[in-house]
């Protein structure tokens, strides 16, 4: 006849298991959240370094606009996206701009023509493009479903204030939001949930796991419509 401690020992011993196994999770989360903010502080320092004067500042942003003749026929003249489910840039945080840029060059974020672009980029183009376009006035897309604004702010102020900032205007190399465009907003929450590959980010796809169809639009329509 069998007696209950083994069983018991077996229950400790999956439940130690399960513990190391949450404990190693945890772990990877840490070093690649330190990762993120390693490269985004390396990036802003380089940021300023290369943009110290106002000359030298001007001078780049006149280099990153001469790079731009291209970018144009999806991200707009003025930054504001025209082709459908490219992203507005028009005062987009420099130092996400160079980082995203980075990640589609590398493979960490993928979308056919942006990867190839970005791999004829050198770090200085980048940077110089970056500054252009945070340098132009954002002005909100608009749109979405109206009726879930309301919706929209309350998650807003709940589950993304911390990271991309009380007004939506990114901080810390964080993306700006504020009056980017409802689809492409909706698109990239579910690539981040649904782990399509395209586009991974441990912090992003642990908040965007919490979030349905409806949340997405909500909160998408409340972005869209913030300045
Ligand atoms: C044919 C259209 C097209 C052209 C041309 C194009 N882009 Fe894009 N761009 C897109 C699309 C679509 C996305 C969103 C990709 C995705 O779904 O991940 C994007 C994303 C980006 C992003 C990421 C922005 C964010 O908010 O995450 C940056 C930065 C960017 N493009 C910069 C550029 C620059 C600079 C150029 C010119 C050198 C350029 N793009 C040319 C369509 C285009
Ligand atoms: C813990 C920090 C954190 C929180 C909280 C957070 N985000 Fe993010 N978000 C990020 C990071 C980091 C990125 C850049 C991801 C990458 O590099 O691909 C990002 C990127 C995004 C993007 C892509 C922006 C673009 O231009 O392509 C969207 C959209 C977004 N977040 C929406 C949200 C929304 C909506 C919420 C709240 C429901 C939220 N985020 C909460 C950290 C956060």
């Amino acid at each position: 006849m069998r007696s209950r401690i083994p069983l018991k020992n077996w229950l400790l011993t999956f439940a130690l298991i399960a513990a190391a196994f949450m404990l190693m999770g945890q772990n990877v989360l840490a070093s690649d959240m330190e990762e993120d903010l390693k490269l985004r502080t390396n990036l802003e320092k380089r940021i300023s370094e290369l943009s110290k004067s106002k000359k030298l500042r001007k001078q780049m942003v006149k280099e990153g606009r001469e790079r731009t003749i291209l970018c144009k026929t999806c991200h707009g003249e003025d930054g504001i996206a025209i082709q459908p489910l490219a992203p507005n840039l028009a005062g987009q945080n420099p130092v996400y701009i160079v980082d995203q840029f980075q990640r589609f060059g590398d493979g960490r974020r993928n979308d056919y023509l942006m990867s190839n672009l970005a791999k004829t980029f050198s770090i200085e183009d980048k940077i110089k493009i970056a500054l252009y376009y945070s340098d132009m006035e954002m002005k909100p897309s608009g749109g979405g479903n109206a009726e879930l604004l309301p919706e929209g702010a309350k998650i807003y102020q709940e589950s993304c204030v911390k990271c991309h900032g009380e007004n939506g205007r990114g901080q810390e190399g964080y993306a700006r939001l504020a009056g980017q465009r409802h689809d492409y907003v909706v698109k990239m929450l579910k690539e981040f949930r649904d782990r399509t590959g395209k586009r991974t980010n441990v912090w992003m796809s642990g908040v965007a796991i919490r979030l349905t169809d409806r949340d997405m639009d909500a909160v998408a329509t409340y972005l869209a419509n913030l300045n």
